[in-house]
């Protein structure tokens, strides 16, 4: 990979682009005019059930088919560039993969296989990464007997036996207990530290505030929040909720105003009273005055800092 992360100009590159993406299942809008721009390092896919992580990391690499849009990745493209991505991109699935009849370390010295190492190549190479995954003398048993853990261990394994520069993680915590999804987690960052990008599919915001320093929420199959984690969680410096009363009429000329004035994120109205979350980088005081000359009474005005959980409840809720 090296390279893809940034340019000699020492602009950021995109390791993952997609642009106008639509994926149908019959009725089912699963991919919905999704655009990213993914850069190299950790990059999180956050999003509930269903949202379309899953059916995005399948387009990216191929194995479902888009309707319309564009997807790269490093500059191939999955529809044309088969082999190469192969080669370079490793896949953790969030099901299953597991052959019953295999021990973990047929199992990843077969993955290597299928990726293009030869079997002189594959066999030390999947007892390195086994190693490296915590997987002991269990690689010997049959995968049918590995608890859930085990199984997300030997589903890292394959992905990187080949030593891809790119990897696909879907939920890799998922199932795991605490100390498991830490030893996880811990492994993940140790993969990007050696130079490569991945992208980890999750719904568990905490896991993905950890290690990621790129996040991308999805709902309903659009991209609805991106950026990097820094700044997605210090936006709530600036941001402030709004509360205030009054007559309708001054209440709307009052709202109007502040769209003129600042960034108006939400506007919501609960028994009389209307809560404004906003965007305000200067002082308070012009606000608060604007408000009096409108005749609104402001009933409270507070920072409204942002954990990724609120951004995402918030992108979400708000549909940004
Ligand atoms: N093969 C398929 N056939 C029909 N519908 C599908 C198929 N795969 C996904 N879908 C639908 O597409 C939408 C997105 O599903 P997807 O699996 O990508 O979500 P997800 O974000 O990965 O969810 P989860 O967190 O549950 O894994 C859902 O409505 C799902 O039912
Ligand atoms: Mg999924």
């Amino acid at each position: 990979m090296g390279n893809e992360g940034t340019s000699a100009e020492g602009s950021v590159r995109h390791t993952i682009t997609a642009r106008d993406v639509v994926v149908r299942f019959g009725s089912i809008l699963a991919l919905d005019n999704f655009s990213i721009e993914a850069p190299s390092g950790i990059v999180g896919l956050l999003g509930p059930n269903g949202a379309g992580k899953s059916t995005f990391i399948k387009t990216v690499l191929g194995l479902v088919g888009r309707d319309s849009g564009e997807v790269r990745i490093s500059g191939m493209d999955p529809r044309t560039d088969v082999m190469a991505i192969r080669d370079r991109v490793g896949y953790m699935p969030e099901h299953d993969c597991l052959v019953d009849t295999m021990s973990g370390l047929e199992m990843v010295t077969y993955f290597g296989r299928l990726s293009g190492m030869s079997k002189e190549d594959s066999i030390p190479r999947s007892h390195e990464v086994l190693d490296f995954v915590g997987l002991g003398e269990e690689r010997y048993r049959l995968t049918a007997t590995y608890s859930t853990g085990m199984k997300q261990r030997v589903k890292l394994a394959q992905a990187i036996v080949h030593d891809p520069g790119i990897l696909f993680l879907d939920e890799p915590t998922n199932g795991m207990d605490p100390l498991g999804r830490e030893e996880m987690l811990e492994l993940i960052s140790r993969i990007a530290a050696s130079n490569k990008s991945i992208l980890v599919s999750s719904h568990i915001l905490q896991d993905m505030e950890r290690v990621c320093q790129h996040v991308i929420i999805i709902n309903g199959g659009r991209a609805i929040a991106q950026g990097p984690m820094s700044v997605l969680l210090d936006q709530g410096r600036d941001r402030k909720r709004l509360k205030v009363r009054g007559e309708p009429k001054a209440l709307m000329a009052f709202t109007e105003q502040l769209r003129k004035d600042q960034q108006v994120i939400s506007v919501s109205e609960e028994f009389g009273q209307m809560t404004i979350v906003l965007v305000n980088e200067g002082a308070s005081r012009p606000l608060l005055e604007m408000a009096r000359r409108h005749g609104v009474q402001v009933r409270s005005y507070a920072p409204d800092k942002l954990t990724l959980e609120g951004a995402f409840i918030r992108s979400v809720t708000e549909g940004a």
